[in-house]
């Protein structure tokens, strides 16, 4: 397998945007317009209380819908906290795993998005995996080790079969929502370090066959060079999802 063979796929992640309703008119505008591109997958990350009218909005159209964390517990005494089954439940297929936001204002910490990606695959989610360097990081020149790091921590214990259900996205923490954009080297060269980890860890078919996208701030103008790296299979959107006309455009550029 290798960059022609492997699946494209441009995700929404709406982050704390659109209510129930604003859901369902952004997820039919963002359907008819990626009508008929089906170069790549299309998913839509949306807040929990979203996911069941974006379900039925997407229902008869290729577009996917996807949670944007999940806990790790099947059920019990954790107040605020939403279990694997009940986003299945729901009808959202994918889930976002270990976003920087989340480990930068809500204390995850590897071993925590360990535990909710081992739960989230056990009951039967696709994961998105997020991964990526905070600014002092990268200028440290320490970005390799802390990729690598936190891919293999994240990843502790769950074997070559499961990475058929789990996309990985490089999102550089410096680059997100802030309009600073990883250049096409540096993301083609994170996403291949990471790749390299699951070689190690898999080897090179399961390597090869993985789903590596680019998160931050990416956006129409930028997402055809992004996306043309061998490395990099596909985006995760956050601002530039919020907006269907925008987020068709990156869709669009990977055709
Ligand atoms: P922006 O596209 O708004 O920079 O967000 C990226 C992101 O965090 C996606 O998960």
């Amino acid at each position: 397998m290798n960059k022609a063979t492997r699946k494209a796929v441009i995700a929404g992640n709406w982050k704390m945007n659109m209510t129930p309703s604003e859901a369902v008119a952004a997820v039919k505008k963002t359907a008819e317009l990626t009508e008929g591109k089906n170069g790549c997958d299309v998913i839509l990350c949306v807040p929990f209380v979203d996911i069941a009218p974006a379900v039925e909005a997407a229902k008869g159209t290729h577009v996917k819908i996807g949670a944007q964390n999940v806990h790790f517990e099947a059920k019990g005494a954790y107040t605020g906290e939403i279990s694997a089954a009940m986003l299945l439940e729901c009808g959202a297929e994918y889930v976002i795993i270990g976003h920087s936001e989340r480990r930068q204002y809500f204390g995850e910490t590897d071993e925590t998005v360990n535990k909710r990606l081992k739960a989230a695959l056990a009951a039967g989610l696709k994961v998105i995996l997020c991964v990526g360097e905070v600014l002092e990081e990268r200028q440290s020149g320490i970005t390799e080790e802390i990729v690598s790091m936190q891919t293999k921590l994240d990843l502790a214990g769950v074997g070559a079969e499961d990475m058929k259900n789990i996309i990985i996205a490089y999102e550089p923490v410096w680059a997100i929502g802030t309009g600073l954009t990883a250049t096409p080297e540096q993301a083609d060269e994170a996403c291949g370090i990471i790749r390299g980890v699951l070689e190690g860890l898999y080897g090179k078919d399961t390597a090869e066959s993985v789903t590596i996208q680019y998160g931050g701030s990416m956006n129409d103008g930028n997402a055809a060079e992004l996306l043309s790296k061998y490395h990099v299979d596909g985006g995760l959107i956050g601002g530039a999802s919020l907006v269907p006309e925008k987020f068709d455009k990156i869709v669009s550029a990977a055709q």
